[in-house]
């Protein structure tokens, strides 16, 4: 399975470090063998520890150049971090990236062999049309990604779910990952509200591998129940 957190603008460097050397330590003594990743802000990347891989929770497709505000392939580089989100709603939404822009830094990340965990989801008004306009919306949210990349990790995060407290029942996230599972293979994440009291019911559904958690991970004793969990379900 896949335990994944993305602080988004939480946490310090410092507070960083620390939290990975707690998840580090209890990976360690607890013999850990899934996979578990961090996404650190752009100021708190590091190297990876030996369990736990860092990603980037966003880059400019490009070695280096003018882009003002951007991380590119040279800064990742620089601290081997090669697991980057790519997709993920609050850039999309908030930020106003595009999905033409996301292919390209798709594109881009795929051609240097990154481990991408590439995020899909509705807003609220989608959801209430029904399933057909639902799955209609992640099909278009497919467009210029390569769904058999070998190292594609798919993120299912309802964006009405996002911090919000609120998620789907766990047999709409049953169905909606089978659907996803129809058009891939890649390992299937589910994010939106995940805490560690429900973690557990959603890594125990079908075709869910794994979790992509936000605010209810921020706690890293949190976070360790969330792996504890992943661990007995195997
Ligand atoms: P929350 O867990 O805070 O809802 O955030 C989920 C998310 O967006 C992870 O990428």
């Amino acid at each position: 399975m896949i335990l994944a957190t993305n602080f988004k603008s939480n946490l310090t460097r410092a507070k960083t470090v620390e939290y990975l050397e707690k998840v580090e330590a209890y990976c360690e003594e607890n013999s850990i063998s899934d996979e578990v990743m961090i996404f650190p802000p752009a100021s708190a990347l590091c190297e990876k520890s030996l369990h736990v891989s860092v990603g980037a929770q966003n880059a400019f497709g490009v070695v280096n150049g003018a882009f003002t505000g951007e991380l590119a392939l040279d800064q990742l580089q620089e601290f081997g971090i090669k697991t980057i989100l790519i997709g993920h709603s609050e850039r999309r939404h908030v930020l106003g990236e595009s999905q033409e822009l996301i292919a390209e830094k798709f594109n881009f990340y795929k051609e240097q062999g990154f481990r991408i965990v590439y995020c899909i989801g509705e807003p609220l008004e989608v959801r209430e049309e029904g399933n057909s306009a639902l799955l209609a919306y992640l099909d278009a949210q497919y467009k210029g990604i390569d769904l058999s990349y070998k190292n594609l990790v798919i993120a299912y995060e309802p964006v009405w779910a996002i911090g919000t407290g609120l998620t789907p029942t766990l047999d709409d996230v049953e169905l909606i990952h089978g659907a996803i599972r129809e058009e891939t293979s890649a390992a299937l994440l589910y994010g939106g509200s995940v805490k560690a009291e429900s973690a557990k019911s959603f890594l125990a559904l079908d075709n869910v591998d794994g979790v992509l958690v936000g605010s209810g991970a921020l706690n890293p004793d949190d976070f360790c129940s969330m792996i504890r969990d992943a661990a007995s379900l195997q």
